[in-house]
């Protein structure tokens, strides 16, 4: 049966893009029980493996041990492979050892072939088999009118951990949930899967777009994190018990007491592949996303732009809307540094073209955003229209690029354009046919500061179950689509970030947001968490589910600012900007039909409010870009959950309500309406935290309630730290390129601090293959600021000043001032508040990058 046989009528067309789709509806997707291989996994108990392990089978060669692991009733034989992989990692892989039909390995997320290291891993798994009766959808599965036929039958696999003396768990992107994971239940499971859910439900586990299958668990004295490797559809169950066990006391050995020990079991349950799992050994928060990264790779650096604040709206109308909107921001005195749009720009929703009547002159449109210094994004869904005159589509049909159906011919479904066929992005030819459409000379009237969005890519698919492609539609070299579904998007980014970066003739970073994303996906560009609603409850989740993303190697990730789906009234709005400003990716997008809403449609009180928060981004973004840098060169998370940065601090390890951004900034967004003051918690013994407005002093560990106001949302740096940002903004980051450094010195409580900066010209590779960037260190200690090089490689010379610095929590008042650089000695001149214990000074003029000492006598 073709996919348009099977079509109802939810085929979506242009006048009423959404008529049929339900806001926090779950009924359209699978709960658990709806899953064939969930309730044939729910069968097996981790007690009762019916696998058996030949141990006369063991052997190792060349650091990895293998052993035969064999059913006890169908004789079916699996290989277990333990593999210690350096850096702490062990690696289990179970396959069947003759399979009748290859299973799916993933490809391409590892960033290599992980190296062995020579000693031999200990490990304690139960393998779990499938079982063979009707009833559990082993050969067909049915869901409302959708029939998946499996062709090649049952294939599940599974796995269960039991995580001794552990109680917090986290990861597991993307769910709308709390960050630290709740026990699932008996009859549920947090689902990764792939699923176009517009207006999703907050606080539940149901997968959403993306999917990334890495658990961490953290004690006071441990950080471990479990890698799965598979790219069908998995679900995964927590289950948290304390587990009674004996103990001798410890001075009188015969009297034995029990004590409770918490533990939490892990089960891992995918559709299809194979069992490969990256145990990540820690032991600290930092060495799991070091080997996580070893595996997947870090962030991508993005370019400097893309850290601004982006405008965007389905759908900007036309050119002159364009212009209208993107001058308003200059009347407003607001910086923005990207215009968006969304499908209408296209000719009928086909991507690569622009609408004649909205858009008769996209190059002239795009010059006049090019002399504001600023950047387009436009939208490019993996559906392709199906209409032989469109050239994309007849190239990928003549080329065989489409995925197909069961019966091998092109897969049709709806999508916004109507009757669509979708590329199959796990082909490379096809990958690197899509790349070469986004070369100047292929993609009619775009330039060169058009970037990219890759929205739909889960896939959506209206007409099919689950309003995604068909589990056994086809894909390249015959594998099926419920092997590699949660891949797809992954493939998607992939393929245009690589075409922006050829477009460049490899010389400049792209620019990419992807709605659907898997493991790896943070090399090729930055992920928002899809179709939230303007409702405070969508603003409060956007904190955990960022984090969540965050610590799975995702650091620039955002939540469309306002609320996509509805109207949020003016405080919303406002709180919504403070809270976007201090999150990575930060674009304003509302949905069609909704009230129109730049940040100057509120009123002036609110524009002024608004204004204040994305201004105060501008000026943090030489920090913003430092954690960039160091996600990408360290792996450090942009965006850290509390357990990360305090991980023996035990009060902190559930908190999402405020977290760190980098090192520095301790964040607490306002997340309810008309609050007068909220809960703050000051991590840290002996911690210094300075109000990042006032400079007034908390000393941590400290719950207090902090008062606030409709003006800005709390935020407090950390004593020890020194932030670098500007002194003034531009109309965009490229306006900024010579404005004035400033250095925030907050010293702790021995009058220390430290703090780096990070400057390359933003958007070329030049960091990468040549150098060219320049990294510095700035230290107080002793009372001398001293600024020297991080990294003797870095060849960038900027000539930028810095011009003010500020230490907070000097004690005394200085009685001289001195600054020593290249150019000499020179007495300064300062202002010292008694009350703040705040030093300023506001006339310097050293090179930011330079070799300099500033000592205060
Ligand atoms: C769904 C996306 O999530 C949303 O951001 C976009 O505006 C619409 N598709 C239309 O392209």
């Amino acid at each position: 049966m073709t996919s348009q046989e099977s079509a109802p009528n939810l085929t979506v067309q242009a006048e009423d893009p959404l008529e049929g789709l339900l806001l926090e509806d779950k009924s359209q997707f699978k709960t658990c029980s709806q899953i064939g291989f969930y309730r044939r996994q729910k069968l097996l108990h981790p007690d009762q493996s019916p696998y058996l392990a030949q141990l006369d089978t063991l052997k190792t060669e060349n650091g990895i041990a293998t052993l035969n692991i064999i059913h006890q009733r169908t004789k079916v034989p699996l290989q277990l492979q333990v593999i210690a992989v350096e850096g702490n990692i062990v690696r289990l892989k179970i396959k069947e050892l003759s399979p009748l039909k290859p299973r799916y390995e993933v490809p391409d997320v590892l960033v290599k072939e992980p190296t062995t290291e020579r000693e031999p891993a200990e490990t304690d798994i139960k393998v779990q088999p499938d079982k063979s009766e009707d009833v559990f959808g082993l050969w067909k599965e049915k869901f409302g009118d959708f029939v998946d036929i499996k062709a090649h039958g049952p294939s599940s696999v599974g796995l269960d951990f039991t995580l001794h003396g552990f109680e917090n768990v986290y990861g597991l992107p993307e769910h709308a949930d709390i960050h630290c994971l709740k026990d699932t239940g008996e009859n549920e499971a947090y689902r990764l899967y792939n699923l176009d859910v517009y207006g999703y439900c907050v606080y539940d586990k149901m997968g959403t777009y993306g999917s990334v299958p890495l658990l961490l668990a953290h004690k006071p004295s441990y950080t471990c994190g479990i890698f799965w490797l598979n790219a069908s559809e998995t679900l995964v169950e927590i289950h948290s018990k304390a587990a009674l066990q004996s103990h001798l006391q410890s001075n009188s050995p015969d009297i034995r007491k029990q004590k409770a020990v918490p533990k939490m079991d892990i089960r891992w349950m995918s559709e299809s592949g194979i069992v490969d799992v990256f145990l990540l050994l820690g032991p600290m928060p930092q060495n799991v996303f070091n080997q996580y990264a070893q595996l997947t790779g870090t962030q991508i650096l993005p370019p400097l732009f893309s850290l601004g604040y982006h405008q965007c709206r389905w759908n900007y109308e036309d050119e002159a809307d364009v212009e209208a909107v993107d001058s308003g921001f200059d009347e407003h005195n607001i910086p923005y540094d990207v215009f968006w749009l969304d499908i209408e720009h296209t000719d009928g929703k086909r991507y690569f073209t622009w609408d004649p009547d909205r858009f008769p002159d996209p190059v002239k449109m795009q010059n006049k955003l090019r002399e504001k210094r600023r950047k387009l994004v436009v939208i490019s869904d993996p559906h392709i229209k199906v209409d032989p005159n469109y050239t994309l589509y007849a190239e990928a049909n003549e080329r065989g690029y489409f995925v197909k159906d069961r019966e091998m011919q092109n897969f049709e479904g709806s999508c916004w354009p109507g009757v669509s066929s979708y590329i199959d992005f796990t082909n490379p030819a096809a990958r690197e046919w899509y790349s070469s459409q986004f070369s100047l000379d292929k993609y009619k009237n775009a330039t060169d500061i058009l970037f990219v969005w890759n929205d739909m890519n889960e896939p959506s698919v209206f007409d099919a179950p689950e309003m995604t492609m068909p589990k056994d539609a086809v894909h390249h070299q015959g594998w099926e689509h419920r092997d590699l579904h949660n891949l797809y998007g992954f493939y998607q980014q992939m393929s245009t970030s690589d075409g922006l970066i050829q477009r460049s003739g490899g010389k400049e970073r792209p620019f990419v947001l992807t709605r659907s994303f898997f493991a790896g996906s943070q090399r090729y560009g930055a992920v928002w968490t899809g179709d939230n609603k303007a409702e405070w409850k969508y603003l409060k989740i956007s904190v955990p589910m960022l984090l969540s993303l965050s610590v799975t190697g995702i650091a620039f990730c955002g939540a469309d600012v306002g609320g996509f789906v509805g109207d949020p009234d003016p405080e919303l709005l406002v709180r919504w900007y403070q809270a976007g400003s201090f999150q990575p990716f930060f674009r304003g997008h509302a949905m069609q039909g909704t009230k129109r809403r730049e940040p100057w449609l509120f009123g002036e009180e609110n524009t002024l409010l608004i204004r204040k928060a994305i201004k105060e981004r501008y000026t943090l973004l030489p920090y913003w870009y430092l954690l960039f840098y160091r996600a990408y060169r360290t792996a450090e998370l942009v965006m850290r959950p509390l357990w990360v940065e305090f991980s023996k601090y035990q009060d902190a390890f559930a908190l999402e309500s405020q977290y760190m951004l980098g090192n520095a900034l301790l964040v607490a967004p306002v997340l309810d309406p008309g609050v007068k003051s909220i809960d703050v918690l000051f991590p840290g013994t002996g911690e210094y935290w300075y109000d990042f407005r006032t400079y007034t002093l908390v000393k941590g560990p400290h719950r207090q309630k902090v008062a606030v106001t409709l003006e800005e949302i709390p935020v407090f740096q950390r004593g020890g730290s020194i932030i670098p940002m500007r002194t003034a903004v531009g109309k965009s980051t490229a306006w900024m390129g010579s404005s004035p450094y400033e250095l925030h010195v907050a010293l702790d409580r021995k009058g220390l601090a430290v703090g780096e900066l990070y400057v390359d010209d933003g958007y070329s590779l030049q960091y990468l293959h040549e150098h060219m960037y320049s990294h510095r260190r700035f230290t107080f200690s002793k009372n001398v600021l001293r600024s020297s090089s991080a990294d003797k490689e870095g060849r960038y010379t900027v000539d930028c000043i810095l011009e003010k610095v500020y230490i907070i929590g000097l004690k005394k008042s200085p009685s001289k001032v001195t600054a020593h650089c290249s150019g000499g000695k020179k007495t300064m001149e300062f202002t010292y508040n008694n009350q703040l214990c705040l030093l300023s000074l506001e006339n310097l003029s050293l090179q930011v990058c330079a070799d300099w000492e500033i000592h205060i006598a």
